[in-house]
């Protein structure tokens, strides 16, 4: 049998196609109009799985969209692996931002991916870092390399939360009993720097509504006389953080993690170009917390985001109104130590507390989940450092991304393993944005790293 890279030079255009396959079914979890679609991808990623030759392929049922599991156990006396990943993908909109249509894949060049990168959401987020699992599994399996157990969770709520896989974890522990977990559904510095993603942030997500009159108003008749909920819930917002873009919760910060003046000059290393990251946002100046970096601010710092607000009247033309209603969905993003369910707590308390008596406020908790830490003298961490290290010709960096996994540190409690964060994407991806794309040089350089993880994981674990 013929070693990775021919495996790959001899099979990517099926490769691309398969993904391709899977990037037409539009799976989007948050929006009801598409639950077939999203039942329809569990189906073909349990077919890739059979085919790719796992054993026990299964369909699970859950209260939401099913998890697709699959293993193959060689020996029960060596190390298992078990894979994680998401099959369901974030809305498309705007639609219109998009230069070729979400989910009808192409494969377009571009200055960061002159090989080629395909342009579809999921792409990169997470169908195309899942599947290189599915095929670099195929290649273990096709050339007898498989050098331990593996096991496949593929679930489907990812992006809404992962609120039914918290129960599937719960009541399923012996069956997902591993010794390492391995999941692609994070980033890289360039295709030139690997990274190995060592941190992710917890989350609190909420929605909070303002209600003024009990009925829209003419803005001339009561204008002046009654609160304005908009008016009103801008205050309130704009008062969440103060003149040096700290948060003003009360006891938000108590919690958190500070890193040393030391840790911090290690994370200072990484390669970052601040002029670069401007121009690539078309910027004219970044904004944050008084007395960090940016690469600190998006990473080992805590934040507070409006993610949407409406209310009134926002049609054509002009109408004369004073809102009955106005309502934002907010996000904060947290840091170690900080626990998702007291921070939203903390919220809702401080929320009610400043609204002006004139209006009422209610706050609905969505999802949430805490942030993860990992260290770098694990086997696992070693291993995928000496794996990147092979393909890229360089080692990897830790990196603390600022991105969530919420399911990461209920995996560590529940089935009590370290989780391996070997991402191949780029933040220049846009994953969640229009014009999602993942490079088939990631994409390719993925399939070929993974074999290399299950090789040294074994090999260190003797
Ligand atoms: N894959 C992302 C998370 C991610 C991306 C982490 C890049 C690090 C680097 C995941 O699909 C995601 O979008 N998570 C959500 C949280 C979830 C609870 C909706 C997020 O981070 O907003
Ligand atoms: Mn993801
Ligand atoms: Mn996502």
């Amino acid at each position: 049998m013929e070693n990775i890279t021919n495996y790959i030079q001899q099979n990517k255009e099926r490769f691309i196609n398969e993904l391709i396959e899977l990037l037409k079914i539009p799976s989007v979890s948050a929006d009801s109009a598409y639950s077939q679609d999203v039942i329809d991808t569990s189906e073909a990623v349990k077919r890739s799985l059979e085919k790719a030759g796992c054993d026990n392929v299964e369909i699970c049922e859950t209260d939401g969209y099913p998890i697709v599991y699959a293993e193959k156990i060689i020996d029960p006396n060596l190390p298992t692996v078990l894979v994680y990943g998401h099959y369901d993908v974030q809305p498309p909109d705007p639609m219109e931002l998009w230069t070729s249509p979400p989910f009808e894949p192409v494969i377009k060049k571009t200055d960061i991916h002159p090989e080629g990168a395909i342009f579809a959401r999921g792409a990169c987020d997470d169908k195309g870092q899942m599947y290189m699992h599915v095929k670099a599994f195929e290649y273990m399996i096709q050339s007898k390399t498989l050098p331990c157990n593996v096991k496949f969770m593929i679930e489907g709520e990812e992006e809404v939360g992962s609120v039914n896989l918290k129960s599937f974890v719960e009541n399923n522990k012996e069956k997902l009993k591993n010794d390492v977990i391995l999941i692609s559904d994070t980033g890289m510095i360039s295709n030139q720097q690997p990274s190995i993603t060592t941190g992710l942030r917890g989350l609190s997500y909420v929605e909070v509504e303002i209600t003024g009159p009990n009925r829209d108003l003419h803005s001339g008749l009561y204008g002046g006389a009654v609160a304005n909920p908009i008016n009103i819930l801008s205050k309130m917002i704009a008062s969440l953080h103060d003149e040096n873009n700290r948060i003003t919760i009360p006891g938000f910060y108590d919690k958190v993690e500070e890193l040393s003046l030391k840790e911090r000059a290690e994370m200072a290393k990484a390669p970052f170009d601040i002029e670069e990251y401007k121009k690539a946002l078309d910027l004219k100046d970044v904004y944050g917390e008084e007395g960090y970096v940016t690469n600190e601010r998006n990473a080992i710092r805590p934040t507070l985001d409006v993610n949407g607000i409406w209310g009134g009247y926002t049609g054509q033309g002009a109408k004369t109104v004073i809102p009955s209603k106005a309502f934002a969905k907010i996000s904060m993003r947290l840091v170690p130590n900080q626990d998702w369910e007291e921070i939203t707590e903390l919220f809702t308390k401080h929320f009610i507390a400043i609204a002006p008596k004139a209006v009422t406020v209610k706050v609905t908790p969505h999802h949430g989940g805490q942030g993860y830490v990992t260290p770098i003298d694990s086997i696992g961490y070693k291993a995928a450092n000496m794996a990147y290290t092979e393909t890229f010709g360089i080692p990897a960096i830790p990196v603390r991304s600022g991105g969530s996994i919420p399911i990461v540190a209920l995996f560590e409690k529940e089935l009590k393993s370290k989780t391996i964060l070997m991402g191949f994407g780029l933040d220049s991806d846009a994953i969640h944005s229009p014009n999602e794309h993942f490079g088939i040089f990631n994409y390719l350089k993925g399939i070929e790293t993974i074999p290399l993880f299950y090789k040294y994981f074994v090999e260190l674990s003797k």
